[in-house]
């Protein structure tokens, strides 16, 4: 049976930096769920179906296919035999994400293509519920957390360096905000710190310190000698 580390946490968090890092270390491959959400919502934008209707995002959803490929430490998602790239990181698509993930039959969806990647190996899994509805019986459970200002201050950097986009931190902040109150107010699978799971508040911390909080919490015999 394969391994998984499970990494829930808000957005700017540093879920993907630290999982990225820890899953190379260890040779796991790294899992971005926010990935999955963010093609059904882009497809939805291209499609024009309106992300506030749960039930046309819902049917439109099941059409959307998406290859999963273990490809240089990751999973490699491809839509039409492409990989989204940026697409699927727009302030737009930040904007409409959440909506698009609060429709039940959406989240079944990626819930079973995620349970699927087990078969090509161990993993390390980044999101929102991965702790709680997706694997929630790993051993190896973490709940990543940092303040609101930290946050923004790393998204919006982030955005910049990748020239996404140049918004104020403020304007990031607002956005990052609004997307964690749909995430953890929602019905179905809301973002929330499981009992039993590490937390760790990287607001203070740097990433190597994160990354041996975590390699220091694993099981034993899942660190490599
Ligand atoms: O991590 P991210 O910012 O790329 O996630 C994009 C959106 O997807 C975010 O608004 C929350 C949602 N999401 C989710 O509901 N469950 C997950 N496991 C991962 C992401």
């Amino acid at each position: 049976m394969s391994n998984v580390i499970a990494m829930d946490g808000p957005s700017g968090a540093g879920k993907s930096s630290v999982s990225r890092i820890v899953g190379s270390k260890l040779g796991y491959l790294h899992v971005d769920s926010g990935a999955l959400y963010r093609i059904m919502t882009w497809r939805c934008l291209e499609e024009g179906v309106d992300t506030a209707d749960s039930s046309a995002v819902a049917a439109f959803a099941e059409k959307v296919e998406i290859e999963c490929v273990p490809e240089g430490g990751r999973i490699m998602y491809l839509v039409g035999g492409e990989e989204p790239g940026d697409r699927i990181r727009t302030p737009e698509i930040n904007a409409h994400a959440s909506e698009v993930a609060t429709v039940k039959e959406v989240r079944e969806r990626i819930t079973s293509i995620l349970r699927g990647l087990v078969r090509f190996g161990d993993l390390v899994v980044e999101g929102r519920d991965i702790t709680t509805a997706v694997f929630p019986d790993s051993p190896a459970r973490f709940y990543l957390t940092a303040s609101a200002e930290a946050r923004a201050r790393r998204r919006r950097k982030e955005e910049v360096e990748k020239g996404i986009a140049n918004q104020s931190e403020e304007a990031v902040k607002a956005s990052l905000l609004a997307r964690d109150a749909i995430d953890s107010t929602r019905k179905y699978a809301p973002l929330r710190k499981a009992d039993g799971v590490v937390e760790i508040d990287s607001s203070d911390l740097t990433l190597d310190q994160v990354v041996e909080t975590v390699m220091g919490a694993l099981p034993d015999g899942w660190r490599k000698a």
